[in-house]
């Protein structure tokens, strides 16, 4: 049997994981090992964190602390979350590791001693300020294909394609928002042209995912130019020949070198050194890398082409990339801070319900949505009704009726007989979805094997049989278990952790491998364990407050890693000030805004005039205790809408640490009086 080596992009240590990654090239790269494991293959998961690169050093600049911190501490975090989450990688390595700077060393070696490189001199972005080169995410601009005024110069966003800074049109540093000038630095480049032909054979050879074929069929018509993978920096892996200073090795260039140096250090850890040549050096092995869209380039086209230069290494068979997540319907801003971190959520609910819910909206084939209602339904109504409802009738009933041991199977009836060849059908179903990347379809098959279960539960009776026929309702009982073990092999990928909790529910120390999922009976008499509740519901407060959180993100930066900086407020002349339309209100009804906690909203006099307000005070006075008051609010705002409510006007309070305080006149004064 082939070998499968599977990776996913090495993310940067640059900060925190957060959904989208996850969905994106993580999950379903643990799901699909997770199943090889139980189809008895020889898989091996490799993954590490990339950490070199101008988004390593840009991270360090912007926190004031050296690249080394910011890598070391956020490789520990994202090991870390991974881990919890349930990612079962063979190994998650470093690139910093020496392991890895002299694997990548030596592929430069290969292509410098081949002459597959070419050295020229030429012209690349200097902060004149910063007396630096400014290469890849040092400067920022608009892309010249589709016009989007924040790419990046290694990448744009938008549009996917791979940059050179000075492609970049109105070009500004990132550094210091200056314009930076050209100046001449002496770089290797990978003429990429001079192999494209040979790769478009091998490329031709392949079935690839749409995307990945249309991206890189895109590319190659385009003409692969020459291609820099040096770089003026400090940090990143030297460049190895002698005489050469102050450069290092591009990080697209060593980072997919990643996979094989942490190949190579799993291998060391089993104490064969050189088992790691048995998957990358044999033809046989089918090599899979799970990425991202933003990276196909680099798997399809720039990797490949350095396996195939270097020579004796395999080429992957399968890329599957995936679209991206946006939250709540909007894009990911790692900048705005506006993400679900990974994290975060382990700190408030178990991994399995996001992995699930991951899973069954996985942007496969075209970008998908998280929000945390569908979230909860996925939890409440599929894994808790469903699943979760059929493993608790059917171990309850077995403890009750039949004393906490498994039922003989006698005679089948012909909805037993349908119902095991549901069980049949699935494993093969289930798998063959998973083999070919699909893991929403696999998701949903898997939950249809649960929901036909729940069905055949419901039209067997087995409440009523108990009395009129004993051994219809074992027989019941029996497929019921039975079906809860096929179950416990068949959600093991997705639902790893809950698939061990069925197990210890059902008494079993080992499950079985996926083609006897279906085949291996619970035997008469087996004694099942204590049944629990396998998902608790979420309730609807608990999911509010998560989507409020994201609610309280704006557009302006509020990135942890970045302190907002404490600006004085501008001096304002009195014209300005008297623009301010200040003036005494009463407030004649309150109602607290459903949903939200911290929203009240109001009807208020204004001299005569009435008008709504919303106003944010809830948390400190009930509508009881604010109707009647005399408050002072701006009442020139422009009108707004907040969570959906129009909003005429602002209410002023004093906020300190004792709460918060309603600005009210000292004494009785009317309404709608202007406040000086
Ligand atoms: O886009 C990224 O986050 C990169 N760090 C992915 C690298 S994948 C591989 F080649 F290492
Ligand atoms: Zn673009």
């Amino acid at each position: 049997m082939n070998k499968i080596l599977v990776t996913s992009a090495l993310p940067y240590a640059n900060g925190p994981l957060h959904l989208g990654h996850i969905a994106g090239a993580y999950l379903p790269a643990d799901i699909y090992v997770r199943y090889q494991r139980l189809k008895n293959r020889d898989v091996l998961y490799i993954c590490g964190s990339d950490e070199h690169g101008v988004p390593i050093t840009v991270s360090a600049d912007k926190e004031g602390v050296t690249p080394q911190d910011i890598v070391d501490r956020y490789h520990a975090m994202n090991k870390a979350a991974f881990a919890q989450f349930g990612i079962s990688f063979d190994n998650y390595s470093r690139t910093s590791l020496k392991v890895h700077h002299e694997t990548a060393q030596e592929f430069f070696q290969i292509f410098h001693q081949n002459e597959d490189l070419i050295v020229k001199s030429d012209t690349q972005f200097y902060s004149e300020k910063t007396k630096q080169f400014l290469p890849d995410r040092y400067v920022e601009g608009t892309c010249p294909h589709c016009q989007y005024d924040k790419a990046r110069g290694d990448q744009c966003d938008q549009c996917g394609k791979w940059l050179e800074p000075k492609e970049l049109i109105n070009p500004t540093s990132k550094l210091d928002g200056s314009t930076p000038v050209l100046k001449k630095t002496k770089h290797w480049y990978l003429p990429m042209g001079r192999f494209a032909e040979d790769w478009k054979v091998w490329f031709d050879s392949q079935s690839w995912k749409e995307n990945v074929r249309n991206y890189c069929l895109g590319w190659f018509q385009e003409g692969l130019g020459d291609r820099p993978i040096t770089r003026d920096l400090k940090w990143g892996i030297p460049v190895p020949l002698e005489g050469v200073e102050g450069k290092v090795l591009y990080v697209w260039f060593d980072a997919p070198i990643g996979y094989i140096s942490s190949t190579k250090e799993w291998a060391e850890q089993k104490g064969s050194p050189d088992l790691w040549k048995d998957y990358w050096c044999d033809t046989d092995t089918k090599l899979v890398h799970f990425i991202g869209k933003d990276n196909i380039v680099f798997h399809a086209i720039l990797f490949p082409m350095m396996l195939k230069r270097a020579g004796g290494y395999v080429l992957p068979s399968a890329i599957p990339a995936n679209e991206y997540l946006t939250i709540e319907g909007r894009k990911i801003s790692t900048s705005q801070n506006y993400a679900i971190w990974l994290k975060d959520y382990l700190e408030s609910f178990p991994p399995d319900p996001l992995r699930y819910s991951l899973a069954a909206n996985a942007p496969e084939t075209k970008d998908t949505d998280f929000s945390w209602k569908q979230f909860q339904s996925r939890n409440n109504d599929e894994l808790a009704d469903i699943l979760g409802n059929l493993v608790n009738r059917t171990l309850t009933f077995i403890h009750r009726y039949f004393d906490g041991k498994i039922p003989p199977q006698n005679a089948l009836s012909t909805l037993d007989k349908e119902m095991l060849k549901v069980l049949m059908d699935a494993p093969s179903k289930v798998g063959a979805l998973i083999e070919s990347f699909e893991v929403r379809k696999a998701s949903m098959t898997l939950m249809d094997v649960c929901r036909a279960a729940n069905k055949y539960f419901n039209n067997a009776e087995p409440w009523a049989t108990r009395k009129s026929d004993a051994d219809r309702c074992a027989t019941t009982l029996n497929i019921c278990a039975q079906t809860l073990k096929t179950l416990a092999v068949l959600m093991a990928p997705t639902l790893p952790f809950s698939s061990v909790k069925l197990q210890k529910m059902l008494n079993i120390d080992m499950l079985p491998s996926w083609d006897d999922a279906s085949n291996e009976n619970l035997p008469e008499g087996h004694p099942i364990g204590e049944a629990e509740i396998l998902f608790a519901k979420i309730e609807d407060d608990v999911i509010e407050k998560e989507i409020e959180k994201l609610k309280t993100i704006d557009s302006e930066d509020n990135s942890p890693k970045k302190p907002p900086e404490k600006k004085e407020p501008a001096q304002i002349d009195f014209d300005l000030f008297g623009q301010i339309e200040l003036k005494t209100a009463k407030v004649l009804e309150a109602e607290a805004i459903p949903k939200t906690d911290k929203l009240l909203k109001l009807q208020i006099d204004v001299g005569g005039e009435k008008r709504q307000l919303v106003a944010g005070i809830a948390q400190y006075y009930s509508p009881e205790q604010i109707i009647g008051k005399t408050v002072v609010i701006v009442a020139n705002l422009k009108p707004a809408k907040i969570r959906g409510v129009e909003s005429n006007g602002m209410v002023l309070a004093v906020k300190s640490e004792n709460g918060l305080n309603l600005l009210t006149p000292d004494g009785e004064v009317d309404s709608g009086l202007r406040v000086s």
